[in-house]
């Protein structure tokens, strides 16, 4: 097997796209996504076994034009991954035996490989050069974490997560509040380009100071955060102008919310790199699609002295690309491959970054 530069084929099926990606060592051939994301619309949100009946459809369509986009066969593949979790049960199973179907009919080894990894790992495609350690902020539908990654392939600790929404869960549900549908993320970035996002002064969960006596000590929460009493601010805000029969300012309402999410998430994130002595951040994740965070977190990494890696916007989304792109990281590292016992893990946590 090529070690210095895998051919690794990569799939994803954890949520509703299915993606098939390959790459050679660092470099991307191919990157092919289908999503059932419209079948998912009239119910305003992702329904479990709806998007596990789409990956079996979409699977082998997906997996011949990805091949075909990246001129290689099945044969001249070193490597196969696949995400076990985290993610939806049924979803992550179509994947996993899609996988190891293609790895028995191969005879390729197969390695099962965390999402959330992945996802800050699809960095190493923009031709970084990661340093000693580094910091990842991932921000998903499912997630937000701020990671302290020793190495991309063994050492990756949890420094801060939500307690309770996810970000992007946070936006799929203001945008259902505001009714500007699902997916919320890509309605409200839109809405709120027309918005002021001063109108509204909305919390910003668990980043007030703690004291004792007057010291400020950092507070337990400090890395962490909460998006669930913004949204319940969001509602309040929207019920006091249906319930005085005005019209409901959406694109202030957007634009303020978003504003909130970014300046708490961007904050942490760059305190929490500080903290540990972090030069460097990665950015992944559905969430790192929104232009305002993107903007405002170069902002205050570049005043901070904090090197920033952001993926191009098709790469922030679920997509089997940063799938093989970890998948070559293990390969070239001298990783165990996983074989076929494995099984999928729905809250694989992140510290598990192969199975
Ligand atoms: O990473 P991802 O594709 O799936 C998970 O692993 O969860 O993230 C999907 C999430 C959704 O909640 C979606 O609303 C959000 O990413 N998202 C955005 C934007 N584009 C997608 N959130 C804010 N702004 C965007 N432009
Ligand atoms: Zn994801």
């Amino acid at each position: 097997m090529n070690r210095n530069e895998p051919l690794v084929l990569g799939i994803e099926s954890s949520c509703d796209e299915t993606g098939v990606g390959i790459v050679r060592g660092t470099r991307m051939l191919a990157n092919t996504v289908s999503s059932s994301m419209e079948e998912h619309v009239r119910f305003g949100g992702v329904i479990p076994e709806i998007a596990a009946r789409a990956h079996l459809d979409a699977f082998v369509p997906t997996l011949d034009q990805a091949l075909r986009t990246a001129n290689v066969t099945l044969d001249e593949i070193d490597a196969i991954a696949v995400t076990s979790g985290p993610g939806l049960a049924g979803a992550l199973m179509v994947g996993v035996s899609a996988a190891k179907a293609l790895a028995v009919a191969t005879g390729k080894p197969l390695y099962a490989i965390n999402h959330l990894v992945a996802h800050v790992g699809v960095g190493v495609l923009e031709g970084t050069v990661l340093p000693e350690q580094f910091g990842a902020l991932l921000v998903s539908g499912g997630h937000t974490e701020i990671l302290r990654v020793g190495s991309l392939t063994e050492d990756v600790q949890l420094l801060g997560a939500t307690i309770d929404d996810a970000a992007g869960e946070a936006f799929d549900k203001v945008a259902r509040l505001l009714g500007l549908g699902y997916p919320g993320g890509p309605a409200i970035s839109k809405a709120a380009v027309e918005g002021d996002r001063k109108a509204f002064r909305f919390p910003r969960g668990l980043s007030l100071p703690k004291f004792v006596g007057t010291a400020e000590k950092p507070g337990k929460h400090r890395h962490n955060f909460s998006f669930s009493g913004l949204k319940t601010s969001v509602a309040r805000c929207v019920e006091h102008f249906e319930a005085a029969g005005e019209e409901v300012p959406v694109a202030d309402i957007a634009a303020s919310f978003q504003e909130a999410v970014v300046d708490v998430i961007t904050s942490k994130a760059v305190r929490a790199c500080q903290e540990h002595g972090l030069t460097t951040l990665l950015l992944g994740g559905g969430v790192a699609a929104n232009r305002r965070l993107r903007e405002l977190l170069a902002a205050r990494c570049a005043s901070a002295g904090i090197g920033l890696t952001v993926p191009p916007f098709e790469l922030c989304t679920d997509n089997g690309g940063m799938v093989a792109a970890l998948g070559a990281q293990l390969v070239a590292g001298g990783a165990e491959p996983s074989g076929l016992e494995f099984a999928t893990d729905s809250s694989q946590p992140v510290t598990e970054i192969l199975r």
